[in-house]
């Protein structure tokens, strides 16, 4: 299928799997099975003997892989789990990789159904849960009860919104009136709160004025950073037993910024002051950085998928203890 289905083309996906450095009869763990393009990739490369253990917190996403993936399911685990219950997960089902992937974010059939309220394009329910089944807070929770000061931090830090503030203001003023449950309601809110030269310029770049608020939100209601900075040094430690890969694809700078500094921060542990002649710390690195510089896609993959432009693949070579 080359990592193509109907509602969703994998990024990344030769550089990834590569990354990954497989065998025959390995084992790995896709934290962010979506629709099964990686796996199915994986699959290829380990063979009948390799096992894989494929989570996802969107159930939907999870069947959509299962289908997928029908055909190696002897070989395969599904977990329906936020991937910051990996090393349980792993410990439950005594699964210790060779290597581990996480693709973050989205997948496109997020953005297709309305439903889901992740998207301005289509009128829906304000929700964008991965998970409804465990997840308690809406997007619409968040913009009814945020304080103004915390909804302009969400859009500030995690949409990088220049306007934050204003739209904060102008939602809070709002929501006295009517509470925001729509998509499309929220998504006109934030238009109009924009200056009137920003939200031309905007459009004129083919750009919603909400992309960065509702991104933002998004990021918010899934605590999308926590996730990753939980399941980081959960990782390293499963990869631990056998020593094996870590591929990381994120699409937000804050998310590549984490996966760096953490990669940095593992392969030199040292804490002792700078003018110290040796070290007392006696801290030892826990992986090796494969790339020092991301693996961005090429040109030739972002005119076929333009939602792989911000794509940024990291790898770590963790050691075995
Ligand atoms: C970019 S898609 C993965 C696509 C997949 N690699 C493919 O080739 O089809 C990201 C997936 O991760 C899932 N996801 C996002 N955050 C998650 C989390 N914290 N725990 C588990 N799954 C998560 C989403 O539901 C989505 O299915």
């Amino acid at each position: 299928m080359g990592g193509v289905d109907a509602c969703h083309t994998s990024v990344l996906l030769n550089e990834t799997v590569e990354a990954l450095s497989l065998e025959q009869g390995l084992r790995v763990i896709d934290a962010t099975v979506g629709h099964g393009g990686h796996a199915e990739k994986i699959m290829e490369n380990i063979g009948h003997e390799g096992r894989l253990l494929a989570i996802d917190c969107d159930f939907s996403n999870l069947e959509k892989a299962r289908q997928r993936l029908s055909h190696y399911k002897k070989q395969i685990i599904f977990v329906h789990s936020h991937f910051d219950q990996l090393e349980r997960i792993a410990h439950e089902h005594d699964f210790f990789p060779h290597a581990i992937v996480l693709d973050l974010g989205v997948s496109s059939s997020h953005f297709d159904d309305p439903a889901r309220g992740f998207s301005f394009l289509h009128n829906g329910p304000l929700d964008m849960r991965l998970d409804p089944t465990t997840q308690q807070e809406r997007a619409c929770d968040i913009i009814q009860n945020a304080s103004e000061n915390h909804l302009k931090n969400i859009f500030e830090k995690y949409g990088e919104e220049a306007h934050a503030r204003r739209i904060a203001h102008a939602l809070v003023k709002q929501r006295m009136k009517m509470p925001m449950m729509t998509t499309q309601l929220f998504a006109e809110c934030v238009e109009y709160a924009l200056p009137v030269r920003d939200r031309a310029l905007r459009r004129k770049k083919h750009q919603h004025p909400a992309t960065k608020v509702f991104q933002a939100l998004r990021i918010a209601v899934n605590d999308e950073l926590g996730q990753l900075e939980r399941v980081l040094p959960q990782a390293v430690r499963v990869l631990q037993k056998h020593g094996g890969r870590l591929a990381v694809i994120s699409f937000h700078s804050l998310e590549d910024r984490m996966v760096k500094q953490f990669c940095v921060q593992q392969s030199n542990p040292c804490v002792c002051p700078p003018d110290f002649p040796v070290c007392s710390c006696n801290k030892t690195p826990t992986l090796a950085i494969v790339n020092r510089k991301p693996i961005i896609p090429t040109q030739k993959e972002i005119a076929h998928n333009v939602r792989s432009r911000s794509a940024k693949l990291r790898i770590a070579r963790i050691f075995s203890l």
